[in-house]
């Protein structure tokens, strides 16, 4: 048996787009229209059934909640605050604390209000003005209760698949510009929030709150010199500059776990520009997207992470769409034994969410991915599957 540390944080995460249902006021929505996507729809109808996720969430034992809040559904236009909504978290979070459940409030994942988009998103500096005024909003009436604040989640791959790849809204495709422009304006904006939020809770002798951002770090390994170089590139764009221009306003980092890959460099082969990405054989995958995963990569990346910033670090994320839950398990345990060697060598691993507490809507690929620990079953009910028990009774056990 291996301990982990007192008052770790154990969770689980999940976004208001990928399953409260209703989000008709976002960006989204009229992406999968346009697309012909799956619709989110209904998701996993937890605007509704909030009470019985946090049912859920006392099963699977957690202490802590990961969860965000939709901007399209507190301000559908611009100025106008749905007090509805802005009542319904408060309601969210008072029964989460009653139950001891620290929550983790995330401001912005992935989605924006259809008036955002239609001024241009975070291409356009004045979502600085609007971001920061939502957060006021949003802190000024939940912060009494709320610890800790994740501002932005997975800056580098919003603007990825947004303006690069052009998968995800607004769908841009190598608008390398546009790119480096809207991960400025993340930056800003979490930079502002940040400050923002720490003048409120001064404003109000709240105590001082804990806020930070997730950020998705590739396991990315080159096999040969110049795709070791070519790394070293990826990695200075995508894994650390941000972090590097924000360092200095945040209290903790949020890591977001989920890929390996192999790269070498082949200029000849077809369909590749110069790198060409390994099929690993000897690597487990995610259902349906594909991703390569490692257990270790958790190790390699944490050591990285606290190598450089030496600051303490949440797992916010970290999970297997499994459609059979035949691999979830091991995956959980394999993920947390290379956690806890990180823990050994000195890395500040305060907290680990798991990606989702329960199946739900995942992007473009819809609800066929399978990431839940619980699901619904036919008659609306949330189910814990064998995986979540597992991970209940770690966390019942604070050890592996
Ligand atoms: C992360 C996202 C989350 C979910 C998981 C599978 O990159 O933050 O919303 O889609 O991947």
């Amino acid at each position: 048996m291996r301990n982990f540390p007192k008052d770790f944080k154990w969770g689980v995460a999940t976004s208001s787009y990928q399953i409260e249902g209703g989000n008709n006021n976002a960006d989204w929505a009229l992406w999968e229209e346009k697309k012909g996507l799956d619709k989110a729809g209904n998701a996993c109808g937890s605007y509704e059934k909030y009470i019985e996720d946090i049912e859920l969430l006392k099963k699977i034992n957690v202490n802590s909640y990961r969860f965000s809040l939709e901007w399209s559904r507190i301000e559908p236009n611009e100025g106008d605050w749905n007090i509805e909504a802005i009542e319904h978290y408060k309601d969210m979070i008072k029964r989460l604390k009653i139950e001891n459940i620290e929550p983790f409030v995330t401001l912005f994942h992935f989605t924006l209000p259809q008036w955002v988009s239609r001024e241009k998103g975070f291409e356009n500096k004045k979502i600085i003005e609007y971001f920061k005024r939502y957060v006021g909003f949003v802190v000024e009436n939940l912060g009494s209760d709320v610890n800790f604040w994740i501002t932005i989640n997975e800056p580098e791959i919003y603007s990825t698949l947004g303006y690069i790849t052009g998968e995800w809204p607004p769908g841009r495709r190598n608008s390398y510009i546009k790119y480096f422009k809207v991960i400025r304006n993340l930056e800003i904006a979490h930079i502002q929030s940040y400050k923002r939020i720490n003048e409120l809770y001064k404003k109000y002798g709240w105590s001082k709150p804990s806020i930070s951002i997730s950020k998705n770090n590739t396991d990315i390994v080159g096999k040969d010199f110049i795709s070791k170089l070519y790394v070293w590139f990826l990695k200075y764009i995508f894994s650390y500059s941000y972090l590097n221009r924000v360092r200095n306003y945040i209290d903790f980092i949020g890591l977001n776990i989920y890929f390996y890959s192999e790269i070498v460099f082949d200029p000849f082969s077809k369909g590749n520009f110069l790198f060409r990405t390994l099929s690993l054989h000897n690597f487990d995958k995610q259902d349906i997207i594909n991703w390569d995963i490692n257990p270790k990569s958790m190790y390699n990346i944490v050591m990285d992470i606290h190598n450089r910033y030496k600051k303490d670090i949440y797992i916010t994320e970290n999970g297997l769409s499994d459609i059979k839950d035949t691999r979830k398990s091991k995956y959980i345990k394999d993920n947390l034994e290379y956690l806890l060697k990180a823990i050994d060598k000195g890395a500040h691993v305060k907290g680990y969410f798991h990606w989702s507490m329960i199946d739900n809507f995942e992007w473009i690929e819809g609800f066929k991915p399978k990431f839940g620990i619980a699901f619904i079953n036919n008659n609306g009910e949330r189910v814990l599957k064998k995986s979540g028990k597992y991970y209940s009774n770690i966390i019942k056990n604070n050890s592996l």
